[in-house]
């Protein structure tokens, strides 16, 4: 299978052991699937973006300092994994890499990384696209904040779009799932799971089509 995996900048908290199991799946995975890793910005993004917001820098300035950082942590990643040494910058060089674990992360202003991960998956007709994130899927309203919120275990994408909008909100904004990744979603045929990364067994089993705690995204109902 080729799995693109969205990989969310919370899930960046510099914890030893978790990257140490985390490097152990992938190189357990990557024997028989290849897989596309796109890290997020996480905190070093909003830090800086919500300092240079202070500084009055424009919408576009801001998504650039956000790609920076998505690009600082994915390199990280690339060589705890010992994949990739150049960060690919486009979707179009990460398909033309040629090692078996490829790692990116931002690439244009507009959008966040889920979107970058939904357009790789579609340029190397991914299997699957799993959105790695640090709750355990789509609720139906923040779980960080409500503790009734429910988890979806599906979910069509058109009714994701009803409640995220297909339009890009800020740089640095969180949403459940961007909305330009929502839009390239829609029109391409991956399967589409999100999970919270940070439960190590749970991603093994959503990267290999198991059963899995998570939510499912459908194309239709
Ligand atoms: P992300 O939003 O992808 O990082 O990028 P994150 O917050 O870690 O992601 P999730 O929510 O956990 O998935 C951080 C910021 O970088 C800019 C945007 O401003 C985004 O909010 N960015 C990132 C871009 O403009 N283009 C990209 O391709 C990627």
């Amino acid at each position: 299978m080729n799995v693109v995996i969205a990989f969310g900048g919370s899930l960046i908290d510099f914890d030893k052991d978790y990257f140490q199991k985390f490097k152990r799946m992938i190189e357990e995975i990557s024997k028989e699937h290849r897989l596309f890793i796109v890290v997020g910005g996480g905190r070093v993004a909003r830090e800086y973006i919500r300092f240079g917001r202070e500084m009055n820098l424009s919408e576009e300035e801001l998504d650039e300092i956000g790609i920076e950082a998505t690009r600082l942590n994915a390199r990280l990643i690339s060589h705890i994994l010992k994949a990739n040494r150049e960060i690919p910058k486009t979707t179009d060089e990460a398909r033309n890499v040629k090692s078996k674990i490829v790692v990116m992360g931002g690439t244009t202003p507009g959008h966040s990384t889920d979107a970058v991960a939904a357009e790789l998956a579609e340029k190397i007709d991914a299997d699957l696209l799993v959105i790695a994130t640090d709750v355990d899927g789509i609720y139906d309203k923040d779980p960080k904040k409500y503790q009734d919120a429910k988890l979806f275990r599906e979910i069509s994408i058109d009714k994701l779009i009803e409640m995220c909008g297909t339009e890009w909100k800020r740089a640095g904004e969180s949403v459940a799932i961007d909305g330009p990744a929502l839009k390239i979603a829609k029109r391409s045929r991956y399967d589409i799971i999100v999970v919270n990364g940070k439960k190590l067994d749970n991603l093994k089993r959503a990267l290999l089509k198991e059963d899995f705690i998570g939510t499912k995204i459908k194309r239709e109902g």
